[in-house]
């Protein structure tokens, strides 16, 4: 099999979130697709351990925000390289709330959803989430940040819980946060991740 393949399919950059149980959350995601227009229905795949899967699956409503192609960085390494379960990760972006309360990021968006979930489809790692739509709305004209851009213009990278995650098979030494490879033979003492922030400590060697 050629895995490389699995490069070629076009995604967004989303972030999903909701709250449950006075609890605010949140993650990044890239598989969100809309599957009907009537009712319009899309649908999420979101990983077993992650906390916003409890989150959604609780309220039984979620926020998705499209990312826009300006979006600030620090906004996607806040939701997309840590977890709930250590962080309050609303306390660092600015936010509104929909009609269900759920909280979505205000900041770098171009265009948000309210997800009312009808259906749920376990695929042993992951969950697929089906929602209906019961609000959407435009709140710039923004272009929206392409997946494929997220990698090329941002130098972004992801995570492990990806369903899109894959096995780099470059030599050097790879976060073991984020997954950002520093291509190398030494790593510096004080060398700090440029996608994630963390600390030489966190990298490991790969060869
Ligand atoms: C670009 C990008 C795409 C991601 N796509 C997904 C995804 O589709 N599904 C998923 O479960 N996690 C995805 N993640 C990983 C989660 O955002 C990440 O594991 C997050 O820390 C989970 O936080 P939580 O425990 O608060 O839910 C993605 C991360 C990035 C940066």
């Amino acid at each position: 099999m050629n895995t490389k393949a699995f490069f070629k399919l076009s995604y967004g950059v989303y972030i999903v979130s909701a709250n449950y149980e006075n609890k605010d959350g949140g993650c990044v995601i890239n598989t969100l697709a809309q599957v009907t227009s009537s009712p319009a229905r899309l649908s999420i795949a979101l990983n077993k351990n992650n906390e916003t899967l409890r989150l959604i699956e609780g309220a039984g409503s979620f926020s998705a925000v499209v990312l826009s192609e300006d979006v600030d960085m620090e906004l996607i390494k806040t939701f997309g390289f840590q977890s709930g379960r250590d962080a309050e990760k609303f306390e660092q972006a600015s936010y509104e709330r929909d009609l269900n309360g759920n909280p979505y990021p205000t900041e770098g968006i171009a265009a948000r959803f309210s997800c009312k979930v009808t259906d749920r489809l376990d695929v042993d790692t992951h969950v697929i989430l089906i929602g209906e739509v019961t609000e959407a709305d435009i709140p710039s004209d923004s272009q929206v940040l392409t997946y494929a851009d997220y990698h090329s213009k941002k130098k972004g990278t992801t995570p492990k819980n990806a369903p899109s995650y894959q096995e780099s098979q470059t030599k050097g030494f790879r976060c073991s946060v984020c997954g950002y490879i520093l291509e190398a033979d030494e790593l510096p003492e004080d060398f700090i991740c440029p996608v994630c922030g963390k600390d030489a400590s966190y990298f490991e060697k790969i060869d």
